[in-house]
């Protein structure tokens, strides 16, 4: 399975930070892992029009579920799609915790983003009382459970401790590797499952080798070009 390296920019970057885009793109090279930068909603059309001619792929951070309407300040996937986008990140943990995203929630939005043409990013993960109740698989089934979108088409699966996000902890590759077993075992074998969390150039190889990581979503260090093609390049 050909790997994904997605960048989450999060709420970071003006139009300056476009510079960033283009450094990547200098640095890319076409034999690698299948690469998207999703900047916040303000950038996607103009990081796609950079990107456009490149393989580099543009995406998301969140979608509203309905295609159009009254919905103030909240943007569709129908219109990711249109600003260029290819991917949306759902169920971000930032976006459970901070606007309250029930798993019934993240699943209309995966659901929204296939609907358009965008293949969602579904993110799930435990936090840290959660694991130290040894509740983690309990807790990341039933996420999955919940926030799959349902029927065919794409989808992948990022994997994102909560407490392994912006804090430079990870968990032991023995448990990055124990999780994604049981994330295949639910989701099945053509779905790309993606670590999140403190990925680093300095821990990208050993954690983008393990049994049943087929990529990953990376916060902080996609915001500099020379970090996350490092990274791109643990990949291979
Ligand atoms: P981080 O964020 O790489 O900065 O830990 C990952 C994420 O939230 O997707």
């Amino acid at each position: 399975m050909r790997k994904l390296i997605a960048g989450n920019w999060k709420m970071n970057g003006v139009s300056a930070s476009l510079v960033e885009a283009e450094r990547l793109m200098a640095l890319f090279e076409f034999a690698g892992p299948e690469i998207v930068i999703c900047p916040p909603a303000t950038l996607v059309a103009a990081m796609a029009a950079r990107f456009r001619g490149s393989p580099l792929l543009v995406g998301g951070q969140d979608c509203h579920a309905q295609p159009s309407g009254a919905h103030t300040g909240d943007i569709s996937a129908e219109m990711l799609k249109d600003a260029g986008a290819s991917y949306v990140i759902v169920g971000h943990s930032e976006r459970r915790q901070d606007h309250g995203e029930s798993d019934a929630a993240v699943r209309a939005k995966a659901e929204a983003g296939r609907r358009a043409g965008l293949a969602p990013i579904v993110c799930v993960g435990e936090t840290e009382s959660e694991r130290r109740a040894g509740r983690e698989t309990e807790v990341v089934g039933r996420q999955l459970e919940g926030s799959l979108p349902r029927g065919p088409g794409p989808i992948v699966i990022a994997y994102e401790p909560v407490w392994a996000i912006g804090t430079g902890l990870t968990p032991t590759p023995e448990d990055i590797a124990a999780m994604h077993a049981f994330i295949r075992g639910r989701a099945g074998g053509g779905v790309r499952l993606l670590y999140g969390g403190s990925v680093k150039p300095t821990n990208a190889r050993d954690i983008l080798h393990l049994p049943e990581v087929n990529g990953a979503l990376v916060g902080g260090a996609s915001l500099k070009a020379e970090e996350f093609h490092a990274i791109v390049r643990a990949a291979m």
